[in-house]
């Protein structure tokens, strides 16, 4: 696998077939298949600002309302009046563009490790084994937050020169998204508003970016961009630079994709919360579908508590004692264990917090 170019080199070798160590044994496009969305069933669109105490009472109380439906239903959502300044948002495009603009010995020149550590560097998705079929995709993926603890790993490129100050600057800002929406997701299910928030610090708190570039595909029925996993994350935040879609979530038996608007970001409910919340939210099961026509930029930012944090899962006075399956577990430990069994951990990783 280490001989596999990265996908983008490959295509721009002029590759018109599609290798056979991406072939999946089980195709994207067998069943269940891909589902289509009816008009009324797409996935909801949450206003931030309404979500905010001191907001219009009405309408907060409906917005609750409906993001309680949409993390049940979808396991995502949408928002809108994020508060995100729009030159944030192009900033870290560009930059991430830049990045991926610049000839494959120049990106491996720009970043320290062109590695597969710790999941961490430029390259290739996370591999395992031989035997696995390999994702469609090049990855970029960094540690933002705390700083100065990606174990010596030198993973920032050095070029475009302002890379890493872009995507610092978009870090902070989606923070204060989350933590809003961590916050109220605790309100919504009738759990003390700091439920889950209270376990997040502002200088250790754990940030991780990831961005994936997935080239256009000739065989899109054939491979898929990311396998069908779960983020051990507690929550996952992800901005895609184009609309239109490569995202899909399983739901009622079927793999759905995002609709997603230009300027939307989407929130995706990862193991850690399905923990905090005992298992009244659960993770959501997602894939990276590939396309022919066009390439696809997504840039994935996990938010997590201080990895020596130990979380425990919030119960309602009303919950049942037999309901009761998830048990005190240490952040570190879970993200560790989860990428022990990964390529594809699933909803196996969560029985570590059995
Ligand atoms: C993922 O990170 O699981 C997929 C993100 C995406 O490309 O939409
Ligand atoms: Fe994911």
């Amino acid at each position: 696998t280490s001989k596999m170019p990265v996908v983008q080199e490959l295509m721009r070798q002029g590759l018109t077939h599609l290798p056979d160590r991406f072939k999946r044994a089980v195709q994207p496009s067998s069943p269940p298949l891909t589902g289509t969305l009816a008009e009324s069933d797409h996935v909801p669109f949450i206003n931030v600002s309404k979500l905010r105490v001191g907001s219009e009472p009405m309408d907060r109380v409906q917005e609750l309302a409906k993001l309680v439906h949409s993390v049940k239903e979808w396991g995502v959502f949408l928002v809108t009046e994020h508060g995100i300044p729009s030159h944030v948002l192009d900033g870290v495009k560009n930059t991430v563009k830049g990045f991926f603009g610049l000839s494959f010995e120049e990106k491996k020149g720009s970043v320290g490790s062109y590695a597969n550590v710790d999941n961490m560097g430029y390259g290739r998705s996370f591999v395992k084994s031989e035997n696995q079929p390999l994702d469609w995709v090049d990855r970029l993926a960094m540690q933002v937050s705390p700083k100065g603890s990606d174990q010596g790993l030198n993973v920032w490129p050095q070029r475009p020169a302002n890379f890493r100050q872009e995507v610092e600057k978009y870090a902070e800002e989606a923070r204060k998204v989350l933590d809003e929406l961590l916050q109220a997701l605790a309100e919504a299910l009738l759990l003390e508003r700091d439920a889950f928030y209270k376990y997040f610090d502002p200088a250790e708190s754990e940030v991780k970016v990831r961005i994936n570039f997935y080239p256009r595909c000739p065989r899109p029925d054939l491979a898929l961009g990311l396998a069908p996993h779960s983020d051990a994350s507690v929550l996952t935040f992800i901005m895609q630079f184009e609309s239109g879609g490569g995202l899909q979530v399983y739901k009622n038996n079927k793999w759905v994709t995002v609709p997603w608007p230009k300027e939307t970001l989407l929130v995706n409910i990862g193991d850690l919360l399905e923990i905090m919340s005992g298992g009244k939210l659960q993770s959501t099961w997602h894939r990276a579908a590939t396309q022919s026509h066009a390439e696809r930029y997504s840039l994935v930012l996990f938010y997590n508590p201080p990895s020596s944090v130990d979380i425990e899962p919030a119960w309602r006075e009303d919950e049942d004692e037999d309901k009761r399956v998830y048990k005190k577990v240490n952040v570190g430990e879970y993200v560790k264990n989860f990428y022990k069994i990964a390529p594809t951990p699933g909803k196996d990783a969560l029985e570590f917090a059995k």
